[in-house]
């Protein structure tokens, strides 16, 4: 994954990226673990693909889970750090916690987590490769653990149906908000839910959403995916 690897470094080396969390993934927290007491959520542990600049794992910390995270950009992982520091939310035990990695060799043991989430980040890798990825996801959640995914779907802002490198796959899309982010896997809702169910994740959940952009004219869709293995 040189290649995404080389793209993200240079984005989150170069400028911010969120800071607030996804509100869905705050919709799914809230509505299914803010009942639960902080000393009963400590022992609840949560995996982020992908965490960007900590701007979900902030959340969830703060909301006193045990947070763990990888993401392929070394800067991203120090500006998560940073983020946490400012906040007083850092500790040193948490470094062994968060690693530079790649979502298709997840750095943690078989059954350890019992959510992984994914905002935005499982879209960066291909079609072909979401298979490694979704079994890896298997391979970390413990027995009926739960996957959260928010997920670009096919005719998003970017997609324009032609040169695509692997099914319904894009690299580096011209225009729009995910221009120059590299590869961009816009799904169809079918294909995904297929993926997941292939690799031992049971479908719980499925929802959609649609955010336009320049005055409706274009938009972009989201699948909103929860799994259960
Ligand atoms: C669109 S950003 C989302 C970040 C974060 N989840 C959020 O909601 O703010 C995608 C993130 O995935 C990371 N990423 C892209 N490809 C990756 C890969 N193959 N393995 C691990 N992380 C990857 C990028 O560095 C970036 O931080």
């Amino acid at each position: 994954m040189v290649f995404n690897e080389k793209i993200w470094e240079e984005i989150h080396s170069t400028r911010g990226w969120s800071r607030y969390p996804n509100e869905e993934l705050v919709r799914f927290i809230g509505s299914n673990f803010f009942k639960l007491p902080r000393e009963e959520r400590k022992k609840i542990k949560i995996l982020e693909l992908g965490i960007g600049q900590g701007a979900n794992v902030w959340f969830l910390m703060r909301e006193g889970f045990d947070i763990y995270g990888i993401d392929i950009s070394k800067s991203a992982v120090k500006k998560t750090f940073e983020r946490l520091k400012e906040e007083d939310l850092f500790i040193k035990s948490l470094e062994s916690h968060f690693k530079v990695a790649d979502i298709m060799n997840i750095p943690f043991e078989n059954e350890m987590f019992d959510i992984v989430i994914d905002i935005a980040t499982t879209w960066n890798v291909t079609y072909t490769d979401h298979n490694k990825v979704y079994k890896e996801i298997n391979r970390v959640l413990k027995k009926k653990g739960l996957f959260f995914s928010w997920h670009i779907l096919k005719g998003s802002y970017g997609d324009d149906g032609i040169n695509y490198i692997d099914k319904d796959t894009k690299e580096n899309v011209e225009e729009g908000p995910l221009s120059n982010t590299g590869i961009n896997y816009f799904a169809q809702y079918k294909d995904l839910i297929n993926l997941l169910e292939i690799n031992g994740l049971r479908i719980k959940g499925k929802e959609t959403l649609e955010r336009t952009y320049e005055n409706m004219q274009k938009s972009l869709k989201f699948a909103i995916i929860i799994g259960k293995k």
